[in-house]
């Protein structure tokens, strides 16, 4: 599996805050079947994590760790009008490893001109993600926004834990609500720590297996992800509209 949203560098935000509890997570990640996972510091126009210190952090991590998993580098944008005007002068500041993808976060009620801001980003040959989209409060209320989003480009990361149920029931609903409409292109941590919010995608891996299909779990948790790790045009596949099977389902086919 490939995680594109988590806060796994130390000292840097609220995320790990030594290398110890760094190594402990990747080792984590590893250990539940995450091949490679990107490191997304929190970012904005104002403040960007220091990228000398992310480029030691990577040698040391990579070199401690063998390559599992295997790190990359991206952020986490907060959306205002200027964290986009200094993406459109500098896109690869933000993107994942540089390239395309560049992962957002609109934190509380979106703003007036967001749609103006993701039509910007494309038109400068940015593919935005918007993180987990399931916590934020409009767009699990209006659903129907984000797929006329989705239809124009934008692509949609929620939480593993969400689909879970660790963020409460109103994400868990956005979540598997997004997900069954065929809105969701990737499943990533979100991870801050070891305990409240950990680097582990193999729960909820399990859940959407048993409650969409084999295919939904390959494309979100790992196919989407890994162009986004390497880059480039390939086609991004939503996957399709589907009811999650209900509970009982599950039990009585002894899965
Ligand atoms: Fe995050």
């Amino acid at each position: 599996m490939v995680d594109i949203h988590s806060h796994i560098f130390w000292g840097v935000d609220d995320g790990a805050d030594t290398r110890e509890t760094t190594l402990a997570m990747l080792r984590m990640a590893s250990e539940s079947g995450t091949t490679d996972i990107v490191g997304t510091p929190h970012a904005n126009a104002e403040s960007v994590p220091d990228a000398e210190e992310i480029d030691r952090q990577m040698e040391d991590l990579n070199r401690a760790l063998d390559g599992k998993p295997r790190i990359h580098r991206g952020c986490e944008l907060h959306v205002s009008f200027d964290a986009i005007q200094d993406a459109l002068a500098n896109p690869r500041k933000y993107t994942v490893n540089g390239k395309n993808f560049l992962l957002l976060e609109f934190a509380g009620q979106l703003p007036p001109h967001a749609e103006d801001l993701l039509a910007r980003l494309a038109d400068a040959g940015m593919d935005p993600i918007i993180a987990h989209a399931e916590r934020n409060p409009t767009l699990a209320q209006k659903v129907d926004q984000l797929e006329k989003w989705c239809e124009r480009g934008v692509l949609v990361q929620i939480t593993a834990k969400s689909l879970e149920g660790g963020f409460g029931a109103k994400a868990a609903d956005a979540a598997w609500r997004m997900l069954s409409r065929g809105l969701v292109h990737f499943v990533a941590s979100d991870a801050h720590d070891l305990e409240h919010r950990p680097p582990r995608l193999d729960l909820a891996r399990e859940l959407v297996q048993r409650k969409m299909d084999e295919d939904v779990a390959d494309l979100v948790f790992t196919d989407n992800p890994r162009i986004v790790v390497e880059g480039g045009n390939a086609a991004l596949v939503r996957p399709p509209a589907a009811q999650p099977q209900p509970w009982w389902h599950s039990f009585r086919m002894g899965r």
